[in-house]
């Protein structure tokens, strides 16, 4: 069994309906660590050492948080400054985390069709996400599709419970090296290796 360590982070969590139900998805599955970093760090002041022996812990690392700003939400960036540090995650000695996998989990307000070269938002979720992919790669790490909810304000319960479904489904896979990689080359999102699976 693969060990995977959710980065979970909501300003908001009270207000969370998306984010909150997919974590709660997921929350009782063996193998799998969720990492609260608004909870953990009201005040942004980070255990460095504590968040770098959990990446060593964990085969599979995944930021899951709403898409705000075309990004993610600021802890996630202190996280990443801090945490991620030379040495540990990169450089010449910064072997920590090669090998590993990485990926994100977000909701976006905009639906599928605005992300697109010809829609509103002129760049895909993949291209937004290039921070992300490229920090994983110069970390050695080996970088998985997003999971990605979209169009958030128009979701019914029923299209939630799926999506949380799917993330269930999703993190178990990967948890139980179900995922065949051939697969992972032809899929924009994550959330396609249910149908592929079907
Ligand atoms: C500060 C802020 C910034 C946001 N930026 C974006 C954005 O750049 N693109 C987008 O599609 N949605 C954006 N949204 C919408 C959120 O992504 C959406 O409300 C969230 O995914 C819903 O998840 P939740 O129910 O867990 O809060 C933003 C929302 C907030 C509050």
């Amino acid at each position: 069994m693969k060990k995977i360590l959710i980065l979970f982070a909501h300003p908001a969590f009270q207000k969370s309906l998306i984010n909150k139900t997919l974590m709660e998805a997921i929350k009782d599955l063996k193998s799998v660590t969720i990492n609260n970093l608004y909870e953990k760090y009201p005040d942004f002041f980070m255990d460095i050492p504590a968040e770098q022996k959990l990446l060593t812990e964990h085969d599979i690392i995944i930021w899951h948080h709403p898409f705000y700003w075309y990004s993610a939400p600021a802890i996630i960036k202190e996280w990443m400054d801090l945490v991620l540090q030379h040495g540990f995650a990169y450089g010449t000695h910064g072997r920590a985390l090669e090998g590993k996998w990485a990926m994100s989990c977000i909701s976006t307000g905009g639906r599928k069709e605005v992300y697109s070269a010809e829609g509103k938002n002129r760049y895909t979720i993949n291209e937004f996400l290039a921070p992300f992919i490229q920090s994983a790669n110069l970390c050695r790490m080996k970088n998985l599709p997003p999971f990605v909810v979209h169009g958030s304000h128009t979701l019914n319960k029923d299209d939630i419970k799926k999506y949380a479904e799917d993330y269930r489904k999703v993190i178990k896979m990967l948890r139980d090296n179900e995922i065949d990689s051939e697969k992972l080359n032809t899929m924009e999102y994550m959330n396609e290796i249910i149908e592929h699976n079907a």
